[in-house]
């Protein structure tokens, strides 16, 4: 039988991870992390997709359905300011669960709204790196519950 696929969605600036601010995101990059993921969830094809510009991401999400089953996304500052991206979640039929590296509810003020949080079926925030983990450990129950 073919592997559920989840894909992994990054918006802008998350290509930098590892040389983006450490002290908040860390020092790995997310290509390194990445074959963290692949070798820890062998149930699992992984895909992933990140850009920095915010069409690219909504076709990436609009067209995401046809190959996975569920999408993990960090849509990074999108995440504060994008209607756009949130609208293109409720027009797809597979879950969404929401990641960030950092804890944007104890951060500046600008960052502790999420456009995306109620149209998720989950958030992991502020557990680094882990939370993609988490995410996918999450995913896969979704998964196997039949959504
Ligand atoms: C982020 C938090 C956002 O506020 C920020 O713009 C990012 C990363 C996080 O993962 O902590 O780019 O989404």
């Amino acid at each position: 039988m073919q592997k559920p696929g989840i894909l992994i969605i990054h918006g802008p600036n998350l290509n930098m991870l590892g040389v983006r601010q450490p002290e908040i995101y860390g020092k790995v990059s997310f290509e390194t992390y990445l074959e963290e993921l692949h070798a820890s969830f062998d149930e699992v094809s992984l895909g992933y997709y990140q850009s920095n510009h915010e069409g690219d991401l909504i076709d990436c999400i609009q067209e995401s359905p046809s190959s996975y089953r569920g999408i993990i996304i960090n849509p990074g500052a999108y995440t504060h300011t994008s209607v756009a991206i949130r609208d293109a979640l409720t027009c797809i039929q597979i879950p969404v669960i929401e990641v960030h590296l950092s804890n944007i509810y104890a951060r500046e003020e600008f960052r502790r709204v999420s456009l995306i949080k109620d149209v998720c079926v989950s958030s992991f925030v502020g557990f680094g790196m882990q939370g993609y983990k988490m995410a996918i450990e999450r995913m896969m129950e979704f998964i196997k519950a039949g959504f």
